[in-house]
């Protein structure tokens, strides 16, 4: 990895991160999910570990090993993951919802597992809305200055779609990813932008996900040495 000696910017800060994907259960055997690896996440805890950081990592079905020195909480659904990231947030300098966190539940869990029955097609499936943690989280801010980023895989005009959900969600950081043709999800490596709330734009040549966390940090330390 061509990076240079961490710098322990972030000694003495405490940083959440969420990773993964969450799911939603249908019932005991059953549910709504989604394809986030959650190696993202777990490059952004290991990074800010190794600039000194205090991390929380709230990890949602992920299955990767645990950082060493991270407080790995791990949840099942948004709900979850949500009460983690909320509690974890109280006393943080930063939050970073690298998470997949699912727009929609399903309106009712069957205790039971689902069965068909014999020439019945089944009812269409009901949800509802999960609540939005990043925009929450935003509009909060448990501390001052504390600094929020939010990820977004996006298709067609990327960046216009960011710029609106950066202002829509009320983060100070967005980082944009292109999707589509294997690109981002599940993959070793990841390309992207990070817009600013200060209308910045900061692109991240294609290369490992360690070093898009840099860069995330890089922005995130930034915006705590001018805090107030
Ligand atoms: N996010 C969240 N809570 C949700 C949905 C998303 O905290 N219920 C966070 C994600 O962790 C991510 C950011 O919001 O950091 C953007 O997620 P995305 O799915 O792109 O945003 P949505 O508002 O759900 O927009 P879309 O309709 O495009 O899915
Ligand atoms: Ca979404």
């Amino acid at each position: 990895l061509a990076r240079g000696p961490a710098r322990p910017d972030l000694a003495g800060r405490h940083v959440v991160v969420s990773a993964g994907g969450t799911r939603e259960p249908l019932d005991p055997v059953r549910y709504l999910g989604n394809r986030s690896s959650g190696k993202q996440g777990y490059a952004l805890a290991r990074t800010a570990l190794a600039r000194g950081a205090r991390v929380t990592l709230v990890a949602a079905n992920t299955g990767l090993p645990d950082p060493a020195g991270a407080d790995v909480i791990a949840v099942g659904t948004a709900e979850q993951l949500r009460e983690a990231v909320v509690k974890a947030a109280a006393d943080a300098d930063a939050v970073v919802m690298a998470a997949a966190v699912a727009d929609f539940r399903p309106a009712a869990y069957a205790a039971s597992k689902i069965k068909k029955q014999d020439g019945q097609e089944p009812e269409p499936l009901a949800l509802v809305r999960n609540p939005d943690i990043l925009a929450e989280i935003s509009a909060r801010r448990a501390r001052p200055g504390q600094v929020v980023v939010g990820f977004a895989a996006e298709t067609d005009d990327v960046l216009a779609h960011g710029r609106a959900k950066l202002a829509r969600k009320g983060c100070d950081l967005l980082v944009v990813n292109e999707v589509g043709d294997g690109k981002a999800f599940g993959t070793e490596d990841n390309e992207a932008v990070v817009l600013g709330a200060d209308g910045s734009a900061t692109p991240v040549p294609h290369g490992p996900k360690e070093a898009l966390a840099d860069q995330v940090w890089d922005l995130v330390a930034a915006r705590l040495e001018t805090a107030p």
